[in-house]
């Protein structure tokens, strides 16, 4: 529930705003003086919205407003004042003392409700701003990372390489010696050093060691091969969003995107993939794309994941195809999930809207998907889904963008010469 913050120090007005609020599905803070309001407003940043009167013993609303810009500027907090003050020129004052928005008294319920209404909107995009500044800094810092993880994981597979072809050619030389140490023994020359060089090998155990060190190096190798081949798709996944289309191979975009996303299928599912090989090249912003097929292929992973865990299934697959359609490109990921109810069928593209707990869903990743497919490509994304069986999005994209209107770049006003 939504907390506002309500001080006035009259009694009547308070209880009235309380009981319309409550009604409106807030939870109410309310005190009668300014001291009270600035105590709870400077401890407590959850309290986001507030509805000061200006008059009040203690603080009036408009020195809180000029002490919450002097000691808390950076704190998201949308102040509503109440007035019995007309005149423009107060009005000004108040705004430029940090008040974000004004009413005047007598005031209309419905007004004040609608006001808290925008307070919470620009609360929730600056939410919204500050939570994608922070996933642009996690990307752009696993981009730095990969780079950095990328060169020790070379010289550390440079170096297995060595080892394991040096011990093959040691291993070649070793083989003579022992020819030489049989003889040696057979006719009775040098029997002292013979018996060391018996003892040693018996101590380290030299056919143990002959035959597990390749397997070592081998075992080695394939996992700094997995290292670099996570540490490709990380680096081509986050490669710095371009502001222009470019051309992209959409099979790379998907086979690095499913490597990125490993960790959040490899628990519940198979990931099968089925890529057209004479695929063109498709004109787009690759960051976004890969974005957009991240993000179907989550989904798909968490809808199957409610069943491993609601224990109807043991595990699922998930198909990543792609496909051309004269000028198209098509690109479907498919899951064996449990479908999308009939009931939330046009809800799911809307901003905020999920049905997965608390910490698991942001209700985003479809909202930005849409925009990306529709808005920053002209092209379409659409579902199928069955009860019980599974889910299948397809994003189709133009190959190549329509070439932007004549028209529209020579006739801004100013251009003819
Ligand atoms: N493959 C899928 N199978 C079943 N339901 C899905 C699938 N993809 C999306 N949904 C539904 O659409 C909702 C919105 O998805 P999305 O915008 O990605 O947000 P989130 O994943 O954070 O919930 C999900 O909560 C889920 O109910
Ligand atoms: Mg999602």
């Amino acid at each position: 529930m939504t907390k506002v913050l309500v001080a006035d120090d009259h009694i009547a007005t308070r209880r009235m705003i309380q009981v319309a609020l409550e009604k409106n599905g807030y939870e109410v803070v309310s005190v009668n003086d300014g001291l009270q309001a600035w105590s709870l407003l400077s401890s407590k940043p959850s309290l986001q919205l507030a509805i000061l009167d200006w008059d009040m013993p203690g603080l009036d609303g408009v020195e809180i407003c000029t002490k919450m810009q002097e000691e808390h500027k950076s704190r998201l907090c949308h102040i509503i004042l109440l007035t019995a003050k007309e005149g423009t020129e107060n009005i000004t004052n108040a705004l430029k003392a940090g008040a974000n928005d004004y009413i005047t008294k007598p005031f209309n319920k419905d007004e004040l409700l609608a006001r808290l209404h925008v307070g919470e909107r620009i609360i929730g995009l600056q939410t919204q701003l500050t939570q994608a500044q922070k996933l642009e800094s996690i990307g752009q810092l696993a981009s730095g990372i990969a780079h950095e993880i990328n060169t020790p994981t070379q010289y550390v597979g440079d170096n297995l390489t060595f080892l394991e072809e040096g011990f093959e050619d040691m291993q070649k030389v070793l083989g003579k010696y022992t020819e030489l140490i049989a003889l040696c023994r057979d006719n009775h020359l040098y029997d002292s050093i013979i018996n060391d060089i018996d003892r040693l090998c018996h101590e380290v155990d030299l056919e143990y060691l002959a035959q597990e060190i390749p397997n070592a190096t081998r075992q080695s190798n394939e996992g700094v091969r997995r290292i670099s081949e996570i540490v490709h798709a990380m680096k081509e996944y986050s490669h710095p969003g371009m502001k222009e289309k470019t051309k992209c191979d959409i099979n790379k975009s998907i086979v690095n995107t499913i490597t990125v996303a490993r960790n959040k299928w490899k628990y519940v599912s198979d990931v099968k993939t089925d890529l057209d090989p004479d695929l063109p090249l498709v004109t787009c912003l690759p960051a976004e794309i890969n974005q957009v097929i991240l993000n179907l292929i989550v989904n798909a992973a968490e809808a199957i994941q409610e069943m491993v865990e609601d224990g109807s299934k043991e595990k699922g697959t998930i198909t990543v195809s792609s496909r051309q359609d004269h000028d198209w490109v098509d690109i479907k990921v498919s899951d064996t999930g449990p479908g999308i109810p009939e009931a939330i069928h046009d809800k799911i593209y809307d901003p905020f809207f999920t049905t997965k707990q608390v910490g698991r869903g942001s209700g985003q990743g479809l909202m930005v998907s849409y925009s990306i497919v529709t808005e920053k490509h002209d092209g379409i994304i659409s579902f199928e889904t069955e009860a019980g069986k599974g889910t299948t999005f397809t994003i189709r994209l133009p190959i190549d963008p329509l070439p932007v209107q004549e028209s529209a770049a020579t006739g801004e006003p100013g251009n003819a010469t």
